[in-house]
């Protein structure tokens, strides 16, 4: 008995662990429009590499990416001077920690020789904040052209 709940206490931490692990999470669910190394695709997706450290130096940066990933965006959108109209799905489906892990993946391992020296990582409760109350589509475009 002893050994069954070690055994179960050791797949539940690796369970979490796995479920925050923002690799896999990029890897699973962004790669396929952003590339698995975030250069974006011509008339799919935008870049997420080399575009969003610089954001996070802005309250509006911070609360865009956590919007984005909630709220979900269509419509056309600049990025290095090209002009991409696609759909970027909401990911509700995915939790807070998820989607805070894949965000601080995206930062850390896409963009962080842009990112401020002060950077924190987003937290799980600025995700729970843009769920409790979801960014319309003129606020996140609002947000992006203010922390630029
Ligand atoms: C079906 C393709 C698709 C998938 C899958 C996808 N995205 Fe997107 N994403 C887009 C498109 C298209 C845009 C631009 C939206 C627009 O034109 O308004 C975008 C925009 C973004 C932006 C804003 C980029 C900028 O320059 O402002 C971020 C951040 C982002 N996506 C993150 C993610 C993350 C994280 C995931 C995985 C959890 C993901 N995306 C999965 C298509 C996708």
């Amino acid at each position: 008995m002893k050994r069954l709940m070690c055994s179960l206490t050791l797949a539940l931490v690796a369970g979490l662990a796995g479920a925050n692990d923002g690799k896999a999470i990029y890897d699973a669910n962004c790669a396929a429009c952003h590339q698995p190394d975030g250069a974006g695709a011509l008339g799919l997706a935008p870049p997420l590499a080399g575009t969003l450290g610089k954001r996070m130096a802005f309250a509006e940066g911070r609360k865009y990416l956590p919007g984005i990933v909630i709220a979900g965006l269509a419509g056309k959108m600049e990025s290095k001077g090209v002009i991409y109209e696609g759909l970027m799905p909401s990911w509700q489906q995915l939790s807070d920690g998820e989607l805070a892990a894949v965000l601080n993946h995206v930062l850390s391992t896409f963009n962080a020789p842009d990112l401020p020296a002060d950077f924190q990582a987003i937290a799980a409760d600025e995700l729970a904040a843009a769920r409790a109350k979801k960014p319309t589509a003129k606020e996140l475009r609002a947000w992006r052209a203010a922390s630029q």
